[in-house]
């Protein structure tokens, strides 16, 4: 089935993504939109307005996942869901994940226009939060939908500025006992579009990408205690300096990941110093560690050798090491089923496209494990994400949305489900 609406397709995704784009635009030419941050709340209001418009039945759950749904003529059916996160990293690009919930708004409205009611109940969703910018979780939106956390699990959970989850979650109007649940409702399928976020398609002139498995990946907060003292007065010898200590664990982690070898990926993405001053010998440090590979063993033994080297540093520099686990996603086979389809539409679409294992998370993770799961990606251009110069054509955007209106239609319409 060619969908004839590139075009529209390639204009109504751009200027969706541009006007998103606003919503936490920020003075590096970036996008910040934390969870439950105004500009967060005005952007899934922005959206829910476009669904609306566009004949969409729209709601929220508890924890602010936005749904735009087109109920289906069977009751029992099961629902065709597709539909990424709305939140980004701080000064990300406009494409991460808004894409996935444009690109779905666009295939709904499209299929909507062209064939009218689906069988099955087929909604797009924009989860409240994937990313683990601004609280120490991610997955927040389909972690709730998919049983992975209790809505209620945040008051223990605090943001950089000591603000909980839940007082956040209340303050943009959520949280509260007597809005809707976020449990599965029954999804016969999930379906995610998003940006590659790397350059492999780029790079082999493929236009789509077919996931078929996304990594696991493991985030600690490890925080070294030293002794704040005088830069001037206190020898060499009697420092117990945490951030030369972390500077020392941070440099093992990388020579460990390098024998490791790809595509074990760690990384150090956040790092904070107290009292962060020039004349003063830091006595504290807290920073991430961020582990991802495709197998769960070479993750868990990765990371409990490097605990054991920093416990080592840590014990021989006279400082105190604290380490908190604080994600834990398994590698996410997805459906080879959906795959194929996927393939096939591309083909039929004359698309150039190659199957790949996806280094970045996303919330289709959460979904494996409940329902048949598929993921497509789109070229980033020179493989640059989680960064104000991300980009993917209006061309690729709208390829993306043909092949994504095209499943959609076999599932929501055919009935054709694995
Ligand atoms: O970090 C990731 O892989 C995703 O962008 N949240
Ligand atoms: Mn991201
Ligand atoms: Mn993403």
């Amino acid at each position: 089935m060619r969908i004839p609406m590139e075009q529209e397709a390639a204009s109504f995704v751009s200027r969706l993504l541009e006007e998103l784009a606003s919503y936490g635009a920020d003075d590096q030419g970036g996008v910040t939109r934390l969870l439950y941050t105004p500009e967060w709340l005005q952007a899934q209001l922005f959206l829910a307005e476009r669904m609306r418009a566009l004949g969409m039945a729209v709601r929220f759950d508890r924890v602010g996942n936005l749904f735009g749904r087109l109920e289906g003529s069977s009751k029992e059916a099961p629902v065709i869901l597709t539909g990424s996160h709305i939140d980004t990293v701080r000064s990300g690009g406009q494409y991460d994940g808004a894409y996935g919930i444009a690109a779905g708004i666009a295939a709904l409205a499209y299929l909507k226009d062209t064939y009218g009611q689906p069988v099955h109940t087929l909604e797009i969703v924009s989860f409240c939060e994937e990313e683990g910018s601004r609280f120490p979780l991610t997955y927040w939106g389909s972690g709730n939908m998919t049983g992975m956390y209790d809505w209620q699990s945040g008051s223990i959970v605090f943001d950089a500025d000591g603000i909980s989850l839940q007082e956040a979650m209340e303050a943009a109007g959520f949280g509260r006992p007597e809005q809707e649940a976020s449990t599965p409702v029954n999804i016969g399928a999930f379906v995610e579009i998003h940006i590659e976020q790397g350059p492999v398609l780029e790079r082999q002139r493929k236009r789509i990408g077919i996931v078929e498995a996304i990594v696991g990946q493991r985030r600690y907060a490890i925080t070294v205690r030293g002794e704040t003292n005088h830069a001037g007065t206190t020898p060499m010898s009697m420092r117990h300096d945490a951030l030369v200590g972390a500077a020392e664990m941070i440099l093992q982690l990388e020579a460990d990941a390098l024998v490791s070898g790809e595509p074990l990926v760690a990384t150090v993405g956040r790092i904070e110093c107290i009292p962060n001053t020039p004349n003063v010998v830091p006595g504290e440090v807290s920073f991430t560690i961020d582990v991802r590979h495709m197998d769960e063993t070479v993750i868990t033994k990765f990371c409990d050798a490097a605990i054991a080297k920093f416990n080592d540093i840590a014990k021989w520099r006279g400082l105190e090491l604290t380490i908190i686990p604080w994600l834990e996603a398994k590698p996410a086979p997805m459906s080879q089923e959906l795959g194929d389809k996927l393939e096939r539409i591309s083909n039929d679409l004359s698309l150039p496209c190659r199957r790949m294992v996806s280094g970045a998370g996303h919330d289709a993770q959460m979904f494996a494990a409940h329902c048949p799961t598929a993921m497509l990606f789109v070229p980033s251009k020179s493989g640059i994400s989680h960064s104000p110069q991300e980009y993917t054509s209006p061309e690729e955007l709208a390829e993306g949305v043909s092949v994504l209106a095209a499943l959609l239609y076999e599932l929501a319409y055919e009935g054709i489900l694995p």
